[in-house]
C-alpha cells in the first residue's frame, strides 16, 4: 500500500492574473474543462492500490482544497495546514511524521508517494508504471525520484546524473544537481547522461526522516514539534504557527537529494510537464493551424502561436505573433512568449506596492 502525498502549497506566481494568493495555480482548471490540476493529481492515481492522499497545503486555502477534494471522491482525506510556507522539505517532514505516528513502529516504513499538484501527465498508464517500478527500490530504502529526459537547457528544474542500472529502467544516481546556471544546464543535456528531477519521489517516510536529520536536523527537530503540538479535527491537522515560523526554508531538492547517497532513479516517459508559465501551457495545448490556443472570446486575424484566454471580455488581435494575452475580471496581461518567466516580476511588484 501506497500512502500519496500531495504538496499543494505553492503560489504560482508566473502564471498571473489568472494564478492569486487566494486561488494559486494548483486549485484552477488549467488544462482541463473540469478539473483543476490538484484534482487532475488525484484522479491520476485511479486504478492503483493507495491510500486516501495526504494533502499539505497553506492554511488560507483550507476551504477550496477541501472542497475540491470532496469533489474529487476523497471527502475524508486527511489536510495538513501549514500556517507559513516552508518549501518542500519541511512540508514532507510534516507529512512524514504524520504518517510515522499512524503506524506502528514494528510495522513496515509506510511508503510514500510525493507528488507536486501542479503538472500535467498525458500519459497516466506509463506514470503508474513508473511507480509500481519504484516500490521496490523505495522498499529497500531508496530515495526514488522519477526522472524526465531533457529536451532543453531549462535551469528551473533539477538535474540527476544517471548512475548504474539497478532494473529496467531504474539507475542509482550519481549526482544530483538543484537548478544549475544556463551553461552547466547546457554542458548536462549535451553530455547526455542526466535526466530532469520531475519534482515527483517516493521513500519510506521514516527514511526520509533519517535522511532529513543526517542533512538537516534542525529542520526535522522544529517539524516534531510542530507536529506534537499540531491541533487535529475530522479533516485538518493545524500546525502550529508559532513553532514552525521558526523552520529554515527549503526545498527538499537542496536539503535532502544534493546530499543523500541513497538517491535512485526511474526513468519515466509519460507527456510530463510542470505548467510552470504560460509558454509552458501554450506548449502543451491543442493549437489550430496557426499555431494558437485560445480559450472563452477570442477573436484573431493574422495572428500566429499565440495563446489568449478570456474570461470576460473580447479579445480580438491583428497582425501580432508569439504573445500571451490573459484577461480577468481585474487585471490583463499581455507578454511576449518569450519572457513570460518575468511575471513573477509583476507580482513582485504588486506586493512591494501593497
Ligand atoms: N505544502 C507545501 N508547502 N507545498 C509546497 C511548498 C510549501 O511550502 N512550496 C512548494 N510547494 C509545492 C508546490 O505547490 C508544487 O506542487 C511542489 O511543491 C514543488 O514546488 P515548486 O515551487 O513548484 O518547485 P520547483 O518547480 O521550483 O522545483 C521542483 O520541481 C521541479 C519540476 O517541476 C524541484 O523538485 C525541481 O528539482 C524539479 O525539477
Ligand atoms: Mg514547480
Amino acid at each position: 500500500m501506497i500512502h500519496p502525498v500531495i504538496m499543494a502549497g505553492g503560489t504560482g506566481s508566473r502564471l498571473w492574473p489568472l494564478s492569486r494568493q487566494l486561488n494559486p495555480k494548483q486549485f484552477l482548471k488549467l488544462t482541463d474543462d473540469h478539473l483543476s490540476m490538484l484534482q487532475l493529481t488525484v484522479a491520476r492515481l485511479d486504478g492503483m492500490e493507495s491510500a486516501d492522499p495526504l494533502l499539505i497545503c497553506n492554511e488560507d486555502h483550507r476551504f477550496l482544497a477541501a472542497e475540491q477534494m470532496r469533489q474529487a471522491g476523497y471527502k475524508d482525506a486527511r489536510i495538513i495546514l501549514e500556517p507559513c510556507g516552508r518549501n518542500t522539505a519541511p512540508a514532507i517532514a510534516l507529512a512524514a511524521l504524520q504518517l510515522a505516528k499512524a503506524t506502528d513502529d514494528g510495522a513496515d516504513d509506510p511508503l510514500m508517494l510525493v507528488l507536486a499538484a501542479d503538472h500535467l501527465i498525458q500519459d497516466v498508464a506509463a506514470f503508474q508504471q513508473g511507480i509500481q517500478k519504484a516500490i521496490p527500490l523505495a522498499r529497500q530504502g531508496k530515495l526514488v525520484t522519477f526522472g524526465i529526459v531533457p529536451s532543453h537547457p531549462e535551469t528551473g528544474y533539477g538535474y540527476i546524473e544517471q548512475g548504474k542500472e539497478l532494473e529496467d529502467s531504474c539507475y542509482s544516481v550519481d549526482r544530483f544537481v538543484e537548478k544549475p546556471d544556463l551553461a552547466t544546464a547546457e554542458s548536462y543535456l549535451a553530455s547526455g547522461d542526466y535526466l530532469w528531477n520531475s519534482g515527483m519521489f517516493m521513500f519510506g517516510a521514516r527514511q526520509y526522516l533519517t535522511e532529513l536529520e543526517k542533512h538537516r536536523p534542525e529542520i526535522l527537530s522544529i517539524c516534531q514539534a510542530a507536529v506534537e503540538d499540531a491541533n487535529e479535527d475530522l479533516h485538518f491537522t493545524r500546525i502550529n504557527e508559532a513553532v514552525f515560523a521558526e523552520c529554515p526554508e527549503d526545498s527538499i531538492d537542496y536539503a535532502v537529494m544534493e546530499k543523500t547517497q541513497n538517491a535512485a532513479v526511474v526513468a519515466l516517459d509519460a507527456g510530463w510537464s510542470d505548467i510552470g508559465s504560460w509558454s509552458a501551457l501554450w506548449d502543451v495545448s491543442e493549437k489550430d493551424a496557426n499555431g494558437n490556443s485560445f480559450m472563452g472570446d477570442v477573436i484573431a486575424h493574422d495572428t500566429t502561436s499565440t495563446l489568449a484566454r478570456s474570461e470576460n471580455r473580447l479579445i480580438a488581435t491583428v497582425g501580432v505573433s508569439d504573445l500571451v494575452i490573459i484577461e480577468t475580471k481585474d487585471a490583463l496581461l499581455v507578454a511576449h512568449k518569450d519572457k513570460v518567466q518575468d511575471v513573477k516580476k509583476i507580482v513582485e511588484r504588486l506586493k512591494n506596492d501593497d
